[in-house]
């Protein structure tokens, strides 16, 4: 046994963030369906929306071929300014408090700079602190509450953070 145990630690992989592909999908969305209960959760043909759009980036946490979470982040342009709003970051329960949600945030943030986003923003359920603190942690900031925004009445906050250009 601890000569079978040693030869995994030493073939075993670290964690890759990658980008989303076509095959991810079933993983991806079992992982939407640990996380989130009907009315919340995204719709499958909702989430295949998202993950295909073009003006979208879907990271991908990879721990040796199971996917351990994922990340969407869109954005678009007005009046000459891109904006890019993070639809969801999601880790399987089994994975959390190792860093997979604040690599998987960097990575999308990656992907907004690349876009030319100057700003960076996202809907989050009032009572998730768990995730309020993985954003805060990571520079965002609380801009307003909206009421009502989710079903059953609940409220969402408006996080925000500015993407400066890199020098
Ligand atoms: C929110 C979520 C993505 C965090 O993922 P994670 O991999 O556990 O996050 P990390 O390990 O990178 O944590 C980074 C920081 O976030 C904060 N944090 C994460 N989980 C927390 C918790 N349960 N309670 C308090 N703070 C927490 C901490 O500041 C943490 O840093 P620390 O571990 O050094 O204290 C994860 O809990 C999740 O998937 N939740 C369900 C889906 C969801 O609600 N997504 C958010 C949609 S807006």
């Amino acid at each position: 046994m601890r000569v079978a145990l040693c030869i995994a630690a030493e073939t075993a992989r670290p964690m890759i963030y990658r980008p989303y592909a076509q095959e991810d999908f079933i993983a991806l969305y079992a992982i939407e369906e640990a996380c989130f209960q009907p009315p919340l959760r995204f719709g499958r043909g909702y989430m295949r929306r998202l993950v295909h759009a073009a003006n979208a980036a879907t990271w991908i946490a990879d721990d040796n071929g199971r996917m351990a979470g994922f990340a969407i982040v869109d954005w678009r342009r007005d009046a000459g300014v891109v904006t890019a709003y993070i639809q969801t970051i999601e880790v399987a329960a089994d994975q959390r408090r190792r860093g997979v949600g604040g690599e998987l945030l960097r990575c999308v943030e990656q992907s907004a700079r690349a876009a030319g986003a100057a700003l960076l923003w996202l809907h989050v359920d009032e009572e998730n602190s768990a995730a309020i603190h993985l954003y805060e942690t990571h520079g965002f900031c609380r801009e307003v509450r909206e009421e009502n925004y989710y079903a059953r009445s609940r409220a969402a906050l408006v996080l925000v953070k500015l993407l400066p250009p890199e020098s």
